[in-house]
């Protein structure tokens, strides 16, 4: 595939460069210059879907947005119709991201499909290509929101959550020009699609230690996050004497150090603490509330509930020690997810053809197939991460590892065969 058409960008030089252009017009689209943040249903998530649905179209699909905003691109088979393999990552992003966490499954599979237009090479089945809106559940907590309406198991119920300026996802759907009572629109039937497989950056250090560019992955950890209060007492921060205080953000910061100790002594299991406020927030005022969210994971679900079982019994326990009023909510629970043994064999065989070494490892990280897996049968493909760096500016894939990755997508796609003569 050296001369596929360098990722549809004319000014590249090679596949892998034409992927990199693509990552970084997609990465300048932010919020915030300098960084990349970009949530769902904001005005960079519009002018991040322009962007792709022109690349589909470029590349010979026939692209729409759907009822939740994802970026759906369809290229037909050998005739029209035909169920489909589906392709896709997301486009939304964390705050301060890396580039590549999501647009580099979107963009590689736009490749593979420009190149198969290129030649004009139809496939016994049609290809489609998705971009989902909101995968990281930054802006509403709640993850995995694009995937979860194709899937068909949208919770109604997160219609009425809030995001940090108190605007309701149902008034941001609308303001964004999609019909929140029709986001069934956007769910696919399960005799549409033949698989769902998505290529993604590691985000971890396996792949870099193993010397290499691409790995089949087995399984998706599945995770829990809480949302947690702790509610003292304000007052002032010179007159009222230490014994006599309920600190609700000292109380937060033994339960911080709770859960990381505890995290520490288990193998297996991480847990991140990544938000908290304390209110009212002034140097001279006791904190009177605090508020921090606990993100759980674990290879086995049966693992992690245990695990958050027992954090919430410390947190408890810490709390009432305090004095302080305590409240738990779940906010998200991602079981753990199996990637097909039937897919798994064909990225398998696809590393392996294009003459690397098909090494397994699990994700770590949460991924769009665990909401796909609820319609169709799942696989991922991951390429090298540079550091195991990401969630952070300096998340970086090597041009060569993106054209790997490419090659091994292309090839998959070429030999692909449905379930039922796998
Ligand atoms: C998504 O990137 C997650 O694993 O939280
Ligand atoms: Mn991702
Ligand atoms: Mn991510």
């Amino acid at each position: 595939m050296s001369e596929m058409e360098a990722a549809g960008s004319r000014k590249a030089a090679s596949p892998g460069e034409g992927i990199v252009a693509r990552i970084d017009e997609l990465g300048n689209i932010s919020e915030a210059p300098g960084q990349l943040t970009r949530y769902f249903l904001s005005k960079e998530h519009r002018a991040a879907a322009e962007c792709i649905l022109g690349w589909m179209r470029e590349a010979g699909m026939r692209a729409r947005l759907d009822a939740i905003g994802n970026v759906c691109g369809r290229y037909e088979g050998d005739r029209p119709g035909l169920p489909c393999l589906m392709l896709g990552s997301h486009y939304d992003t964390v705050r301060n991201a890396g580039k590549w966490d999501g647009p580099l499954g979107i963009i590689t599979a736009i490749a593979c499909v420009a190149e198969l237009n290129r030649r004009n090479q139809r496939l016994p089945f049609a290809i489609e290509v998705i971009a989902f809106a909101d995968e990281e559940g930054v802006r509403f907590a709640s993850t995995l929101l694009g995937s979860r309406a194709v899937a068909g198991t949208f919770d109604e119920s997160v219609l009425n959550s809030r995001d940090r300026d108190g605007i309701s996802m149902r008034d941001a759907l609308a303001e964004f020009g999609l019909d929140p009572d029709h986001i069934g629109a956007a769910a696919r039937a399960r005799r549409e699609l033949l698989a769902y497989v998505e290529l993604h950056i590691e985000q971890g250090p396996v792949l870099e230690a193993e010397q290499l560019p691409v790995g089949v992955v087995t399984a998706i950890s599945g995770a829990t996050r809480l949302a947690v209060t702790l509610a003292g007492m304000a007052g002032h921060a010179g007159t009222v004497p230490m014994a006599l205080r309920r600190d609700a953000l000292a109380g937060a910061a033994e339960c911080i150090s709770a859960v990381e100790q505890f995290c520490h002594t288990d193998t297996g299991l991480v847990g991140t603490v990544g938000v908290i406020e304390a209110t009212p927030g002034a140097t001279n005022v006791i904190p009177g509330r605090a508020f921090f969210t606990i993100d759980m994971r674990a290879a086995s679900d049966a693992h992690r509930r245990k695990a958050v079982a027992e954090m919430v019994r410390r947190i408890e326990a810490l709390a009432r020690r305090r004095k302080l009023a305590l409240q738990v909510d779940v906010t998200h629970e991602n079981r753990s997810v199996q990637c097909a043994p039937w897919l798994k064999r064909q990225v398998a065989e696809a590393i392996a053809a294009e003459g690397f070494r098909a090494f397994e490892l699990p994700s770590g990280a949460g991924h769009d197939g665990m909401a796909m897996v609820d319609i169709t049968d799942i696989a991922m493909l991951f390429v090298r991460c540079r550091g195991g760096i990401s969630h952070h500016p300096d998340e970086h894939v090597d041009a060569a590892d993106a054209a790997a990755g490419a090659r091994v997508l292309l090839r998959l796609i070429e030999n692909f065969k449905p379930r039922d003569v796998a």
